[in-house]
């Protein structure tokens, strides 16, 4: 499916905003009766599986005395699913947490160890709440927003509900606070899987409701930075001023009125006022690959499976873009508190803009499938976490309860796509670079990546054969064409960043130019292992189907791949290119 038949046939162009409420929510309250989505197919998935010698999961949790429900989705989706979904965690199991940055031991633990813990039952729905750009809000909102957080900041230390418990949630979640139910030596995290949207979802959904709850107006909504349109390319305004309940000292302070890069490196020099516009399309574009690449292959945009007793290895495209945001928010010395290390991000209240946008891009990119439901697999349906809510009861909350944002109550007040044209935009400014580059390139050979890992301390350069070359319209609508960073080792719990280029060989040999970006590993400080001494495996999968085209490659049968190290210690296992089949 092109982008352009989606931009056109499921935007609420000329609807009523009640018409495509209606339809949104008949569209996916069908997700149970619906085919199962191949991410690959079923045969592939399970001889996989059983190659990584994975147990079936749901057995090791049931006989546990049923920590995990019955699993009546399962019966007629024609496939036995491999595995469980990942439960909440035992709360009279918490354990010290890790400042990843700089091994700390660091208390996250909830102020509480028992609960009576009832199933959420999203709100009914007599409204729904409007969040809005935060460069955009009036005076009125924005005070009406400082009174709420400082009510939330005046709370007593342990109330659930204070300022600083809520903050403490996303360690909690981040930095091994809890293991997995069952799997005493896998911690619990959210980050670098499918669990990625919908628990910061939750999270931020939770967090409105009490500050609404707080100041007595259930029509609260917070803001979100709109760091995807080329007005919200800026820290926003309401969160700068020193002497707002809003602020926060524990920023990058070079960036209180630069244009955000989506680029950035930790130490990049702001854009001068001559390279904005080029930035902002760069931007722009950016974003627009971020949903094009991946519209028919939701692990691309929203991180790999994640099953019970698995550690997550595989961050989608819109993860890796927001960990940028949180290295470019958060301050360059190490430990990064707070934006820039998830131990503390969301003592920042900009963090939950920035996640009210994610949550965004999730809800436009479900919208330009028509609403399809990413996943149909139980594992990612029936996952739950568990949430201290706006009456004070401890709740469940099921992934499947969250994909509709109308059914939580809310919408976003917004300009869905303000990268629609940006790719012809793109283009005259590569023209322009190109007329200025100097002729007469000199060439080098490149060879295939081996199978020996390589330690990414300098730029690697390799050559990567193609399954299929000269792929027609419908063969790259039926399969997305991915370039697979995999295997890569890291080390530490540390900030990661290397950039992936893909570009066009001439007969076998590389030019001294990169060639265009695929996309950036990019890792924001947090837990992922047990132990200090451990390493942890994870990869990046990136859709190049449109960007062949852009480099006039498809008829080549290999590719020049570039990763460029910026920042943190990573070992790269493999490099290669496969296809993903499209669930559209
Ligand atoms: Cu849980 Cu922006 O991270």
């Amino acid at each position: 499916m092109s982008l352009s038949h989606l931009a056109t046939s499921t935007l609420p162009a000329s609807s009523t905003f009640t018409n495509t409420l209606h339809s949104k929510v008949q569209t996916r309250s069908n997700i149970h009766v619906g085919k199962r989505i191949a991410y690959t197919s079923c045969e592939q998935k399970q001889s996989k599986e059983k190659e990584d010698h994975t147990i079936d999961r749901r057995n090791v949790l049931l006989g546990m005395g049923g920590l995990y429900g019955a699993t009546s989705a399962i019966g007629n989706q024609g496939m036995r699913a491999i595995g469980a979904p990942v439960s909440p965690p035992d709360l009279s199991k918490c354990q010290l947490a890790t400042d990843s940055a700089n091994g700390e031991r660091v208390n996250c633990c909830p102020p509480y160890t028992t609960a009576n813990v009832v199933d959420f039952i999203p709100p009914r729905k007599e409204f729904l709440r409007q969040r809005k750009a935060a460069h955009k809000l009036s005076h009125d909102e924005i005070r009406k927003f400082q009174t709420a957080i400082q009510k939330l900041k005046e709370l007593p230390a342990d109330d659930p509900w204070n300022y600083m418990q809520q903050a403490t949630i996303h360690c909690t979640y981040c930095n091994g606070a809890f293991d997995q139910v069952g799997f005493d030596d896998v911690l619990l995290q959210i980050h670098g899987s499918w669990l990625f949207t919908p628990w910061h979802r939750y999270y931020i959904y939770f967090w409105e409701k009490i500050l609404g709850k707080l100041i007595g107006d259930p029509t609260f909504s917070i803001p979100y930075w709109n760091w995807d349109a080329p007005d919200g390319m800026y820290m926003p305004q309401p969160y700068l001023d020193t002497s707002s309940t809003l602020y926060n000292g524990n920023r990058n302070l070079d960036h209180y009125s630069a244009l955000l890069d989506l680029d950035y490196t930790f130490g990049a020099p702001n854009p001068t006022p001559e390279q904005e516009e080029e930035i902002k399309i760069k931007n722009l574009r950016k974003v627009y690959n971020m949903f094009t690449e991946t519209i028919g292959s939701p692990a691309l945009f929203l991180g790999t499976p994640l099953r019970a007793g698995d550690a997550p290895d595989g961050a989608g495209s819109l993860e890796n873009m927001h960990g940028t945001l949180h290295q470019w928010t958060g301050p360059v010395a190490i430990p990064r508190h707070d934006m820039g290390n998830f131990y503390t991000a969301a003592r920042d209240t900009m963090f939950f803009a920035h996640h009210a946008n994610v949550d965004r891009l999730w809800d436009t990119y479900s919208d330009l499938r028509g609403n399809k439901a990413e996943f149909n697999d139980p594992d990612w349906l029936e996952a739950s976490f568990i949430f201290y809510d706006e009456n004070r009861k401890v709740v469940r909350c099921k992934v499947k309860d969250c994909l509709i944002t109308e059914n939580l109550g809310y919408t976003y007040q917004t300009e869905r796509h303000p990268w629609k044209d940006v790719k012809k935009r793109y283009k005259k400014l590569v023209r322009g670079r190109k007329r200025s580059a100097g002729e007469g390139i000199s060439l080098s050979p490149v060879s295939e990546f081996g199978s020996a890992p390589r330690a990414l301390d300098t730029t690697i350069r390799v050559l990567v054969p193609r399954p299929k070359t000269s792929r027609s319209k419908d063969e790259k609508e039926e399969a997305s064409e991915v370039l697979v960073v995999d295997e890569i080792k890291i080390a530490h719990g540390e900030s990661i960043k290397f950039d992936v280029y893909i570009a066009k060989p001439i007969e076998g040999l590389v030019g001294p130019e990169l060639g265009e970006l695929a996309g950036s590993f990019v890792r924001v400080a947090h837990s992922h292992v047990k132990k200090a001494t451990e390493s942890r495996k994870a990869k990046i999968e990136l859709g190049i189907t449109n960007l062949l085209d852009d480099i006039e490659a498809e008829a080549s049968d290999s590719l020049v791949v570039s990763l460029v190290p910026q920042h943190g210690d990573v070992i790269i296992g493999a490099v290669h290119i496969e296809h993903f089949e499209s669930d559209m």
